[in-house]
């Protein structure tokens, strides 16, 4: 079995100050070990925060929430894949939901975004899900899958290792409905059975994470669930106590 990946995507959340007291908290009640890996998502300008509160503790990652898929030039507001791996940024989340509908991200935009974080040396986290209307018409697997193929338009089989899946049906996020852990291992297993026809022998190396309204009392039943390798957490990631207790399940 995988090591299980804990992510917290602060989304637009907790200032410089507020993310170091955060982290006096969370480190307190997260001493090191070697069974779990925790990925951190602050907003870009919280993100030199965290890296000085967690000098001491590399064990702890760092991803950033967002890039533009050049590397440099005339882009107003946008971080690059390099600059995002200079700031001391090892992941990214591309095509995060809220990306895609509330920013107008394509699947093409996606695809490019993946390819340069690669190019980057940024491990990309390709976000994936349908809405509750594709639910309710029987449409997720052929909706998730035809995200999933788009975004690993660019990656190669040797790119494997630099790549993870989430998924997160966009009618759990941030509403407090949950996917079953049925419904997570059903979409996880169609995710890595087409990964398989994507990426052949790497495909095996792709984890592949749940997120949508996890909290304490899911945590556990939905990470137990099959082909489920870690959980993408918004909301209950912004309390220290409450983040510590989802990454010691
Ligand atoms: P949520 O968000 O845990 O608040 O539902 C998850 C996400 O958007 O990654």
């Amino acid at each position: 079995m995988r090591q299980p990946i804990f992510a917290a995507n602060w989304k637009m959340n907790h200032a410089p100050a507020d993310a170091a007291v955060f982290m006096r908290t969370f480190l307190a009640h997260f001493g090191k070990r070697q069974d779990r890996s925790v990925i951190f998502f602050p907003p870009a300008l919280t993100f030199g925060a965290v890296v000085g509160a967690l000098k001491d503790r590399p064990d702890i990652l760092l991803g950033v929430q967002n890039i533009h898929w050049e590397d440099k030039g005339a882009f107003t507001g946008e971080n690059s894949a390099s600059i995002a791996r200079a700031s001391g940024a090892k992941y990214v989340l591309v095509g995060h939901s809220e990306r895609r509908h509330v920013f107008g991200e394509t699947d093409e935009q996606v695809a490019k975004k993946v390819a340069s974080a690669t190019r980057a040396g940024l491990t990309a986290i390709v976000c994936v899900g349908e809405t509750g209307a594709q639910r309710e018409a029987g449409e997720t697997t052929q909706v998730v899958l035809s995200q999933l193929r788009a975004a690993f338009a660019h990656v190669t089989n040797a790119e494997a290792g630099n790549v993870m899946v989430a998924y997160e049906p966009v009618w759990a996020i941030g509403t407090g409905k949950t996917a079953t852990p049925l419904d997570a291992s059903t979409a996880h297993i169609a995710l890595r059975a087409e990964l398989g026809r994507i990426l052949d022998s790497g495909s095996l190396a792709v984890p592949i994470l749940y997120g949508g309204s996890v909290n304490r009392g899911n945590a556990a039943e939905l990470l137990g669930a099959p082909d489920v390798d870690g959980l993408l957490v918004g909301g209950a990631s912004l309390d220290a106590e409450g983040w510590a207790s989802i990454v010691l399940t």
